[in-house]
């Protein structure tokens, strides 16, 4: 592993991969949750940061605000026009329009800011279980109900439970949503445009209101593409959360853009003015620079997280053959069912407690998460293969 002051780039020369230049010495320095929740001897491969330095174009752009003080409120259209570009480039598609868009303090917040535009007080917020833990507590924290309408056992999105979850959660004529994950955190599964499509014919013969959390959108690895929500047929009335922070580390950036479709415009122009005020100036001119000029760091990333998928395969294969697994299409993060290994329904406790390996909790995905754990692959090859060596001597 190349140490942080070995890493000089001369211009021209491909982007190395970002995985590969930080030692953990390096990365115990960091102060965030995923390395100062256990203590320095476990291993963290669990919340959703990355192992890799800030971006090189992340880096400049933040470094030229400093230098100008330009450390005030933001303004203006950056991040939109810069969303809109990356989508135009890499999704063929044209749907990032600024004046169908709102910036927002995060991607959680603006979920929750756009549920309160769609739903009210006791209303149901479907989700499809398992998936990302803060869906339950901000749905439940906000006075809406949860309604889980569970993956099917390759972890796609089952039209008929989905259905009948619409069914139970206008009952009584009540208004409802559907909290879609495309990408799906933490069964990595990249939605297709025919699965999206029914689930927009769906929504619309149920009445249920599309909310689709789209910040894993650039991570879609080799062999399978995002397909925006909103580009489907039906998908007009959607409403997407994206964001820079998952593919270019930002989450210490606090930014996210509420994207609407033409047929959601009316709702998103009623999203109070005040919201704007949550994301940071920094954020924004972050997250702006990372999607106008960080598409090579993001290749270099992308191709270093296709290795480290097929690596963690072949480790699984050769150490932890009782682990069953589908390798993610999309995401930087792996689903492992471990219930053939006999640990009971925490697996990640027994990883923790006897292997010094933190993973996350399956069973705070809700339903179908119980003797699984979530393991997060964007991390050096070095790093992968000790955890799992550690895992594998535990059982
Ligand atoms: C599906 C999903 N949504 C939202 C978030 C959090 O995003 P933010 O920090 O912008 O609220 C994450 C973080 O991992 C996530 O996986």
């Amino acid at each position: 592993m190349t140490s942080l002051s070995a890493r000089s780039r001369r211009a021209g020369e491909p982007e190395p991969n970002p995985l590969e230049l930080l030692t953990l010495t390096e990365l115990r320095r960091r102060t965030s949750m995923k390395w100062r929740t256990y203590p320095p001897d476990v291993l963290p491969l669990w919340v959703a940061e990355m192992d890799v330095p800030v971006p090189g174009a992340v880096a400049r752009a933040l470094a030229d605000a400093v230098a100008v003080g330009d450390t005030g409120y933001p303004a203006g259209t950056a991040y939109a026009e810069a969303l809109n570009g990356f989508a135009r480039e890499r999704w063929a598609w044209d749907g990032v329009v600024a004046e169908r868009t709102a910036i927002v303090p995060d991607v959680m917040l603006g979920i929750v800011e756009v549920l309160k535009l769609l739903t009210g007080p006791g209303d149901a917020v479907i989700v499809n279980s398992p998936v990302y833990p803060p869906f339950y507590a901000f749905i439940e924290h906000m006075d809406r109900r949860v309604v889980e309408a569970p993956l099917d056992p390759a972890g796609r999105i089952d039209p008929g439970t989905l259905d009948a979850a619409a069914e139970r959660a206008t009952r009584g004529g009540r208004r409802a949503a559907f909290l879609l994950c495309n990408p799906h955190n933490p069964t990595g599964v990249a939605h297709t445009r025919d699965e999206l499509a029914a689930v927009a014919r769906l929504s619309e013969a149920r009445g249920v209101r599309v909310v689709a959390d789209e910040i894993h959108a650039p991570l879609v690895l080799p062999g399978a593409e995002f397909v925006p929500y909103l580009s489907v047929p039906g998908g007009e009335r959607g409403i997407s959360l994206m964001s820079a922070s998952k593919a270019w580390n930002l989450a210490g950036l606090k930014a996210a853009l509420a994207v609407a479709g033409p047929g959601a415009a009316a709702d998103l122009a009623r999203m109070p003015e005040e919201v704007s005020h949550g994301p940071s100036h920094l954020g924004v001119i972050a997250h702006a620079a990372a999607l106008r000029d960080g598409g090579a760091w993001l290749d270099a990333l992308l191709t270093g997280l296709d290795a480290n998928r097929s690596l963690l395969a072949e480790l699984l294969d050769a150490h932890l053959p009782g682990i069953r697994h589908i390798a993610p299409e999309a995401t930087y993060l792996a689903w492992l069912d471990c219930r053939e290994l006999g640990l009971g329904d925490d697996p990640a406790g027994h990883f923790l407690r006897h292997g010094r390996v933190a993973l996350n909790d399956g069973r705070d995905f809700g339903t179908g998460g119980a003797g699984h754990v979530r393991l997060n692959l964007a991390t050096s090859p070095e790093v992968l293969r000790e955890a799992v060596r550690r895992m594998a001597s535990t059982v």
